[in-house]
C-alpha cells in the first residue's frame, strides 16, 4: 500500500505555500493549509511547513499541534526571513515542536523566504530553493520506507 502522507503549511505572504507545494508535488501528498487540515492522525508521515515566526512555529500552527497531540512519525520545514539570526530561529521553532510533539522529525528542511518587513532575500524561495524542497521530499520517501528506526537518520537539509 502506497503510503498516505500530509504536508500542512500556514504561509502568510506565500513562500511557505511554495515550499510546501514543492514537497507535496515529490511526496505525492495531501496538502492542505493549515485552517484547512483535519485530523493528521490517520497519515503514515505528517510533514509540517511553517514560517519562522519570532522563533517559533507560526500562532495557527502552534495551535494546530496543541489541538492534534499524539502525532506518529513527522517532518517539518521552514521559511525564514532574517539574515544570520533566521537558521538560529528555525532551530528554535524546531525545538518548540520537538517538545510539543515529544519526539523528534525524521527530517527536516529550512529555505529563505522574502521577509516583507525586513525586505531580505527578495525573490526567494526561488526555482532552486524549489527544487532543494522537492529533492529534501525525495529523500524523505526513502527515510520513510526504510524499516526500523535503527536504520533510520535524521536528515537537515537547507537550500542555499
Ligand atoms: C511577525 C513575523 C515574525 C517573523 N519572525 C521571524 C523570525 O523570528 N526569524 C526569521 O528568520 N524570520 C522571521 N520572519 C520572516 C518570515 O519567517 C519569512 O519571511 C517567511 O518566509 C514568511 O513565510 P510566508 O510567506 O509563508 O508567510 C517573521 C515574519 C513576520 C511577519
Amino acid at each position: 500500500m502506497p503510503l498516505r502522507i500530509l504536508v500542512v503549511f500556514d504561509s502568510r505572504t506565500g513562500n511557505t505555500r511554495k515550499v510546501a507545494e514543492a514537497v507535496a508535488e515529490s511526496l505525492q501528498a495531501d496538502l492542505s493549509p493549515v485552517g484547512e487540515a483535519g485530523d493528521p492522525r490517520g497519515y503514515d508521515l505528517v510533514v509540517i511547513g511553517s514560517p519562522s515566526m519570532s522563533s517559533l512555529p507560526s500562532p495557527a500552527m502552534r495551535r494546530y499541534l496543541q489541538e492534534h497531540p499524539g502525532l506518529g512519525d513527522y517532518a517539518a520545514f521552514f521559511t525564514y526571513g532574517a539574515p544570520v539570526w533566521g537558521p538560529v530561529s528555525v532551530r528554535k521553532a524546531l525545538a518548540w515542536m520537538e517538545a510539543m510533539i515529544g519526539r523528534a522529525p525524521l527530517a527536516t528542511f529550512r529555505c529563505k523566504g522574502y521577509h516583507t518587513r525586513l525586505r531580505t532575500y527578495r525573490g526567494r524561495p526561488n526555482e532552486d530553493d524549489l527544487l532543494s524542497a522537492f529533492l529534501f521530499g525525495v529523500r524523505l520517501v526513502g527515510i520513510v520506507g526504510r524499516r526500523s528506526w535503527t536504520q533510520r537518520e535524521s536528515v537537515t537539509e537547507s537550500c542555499g
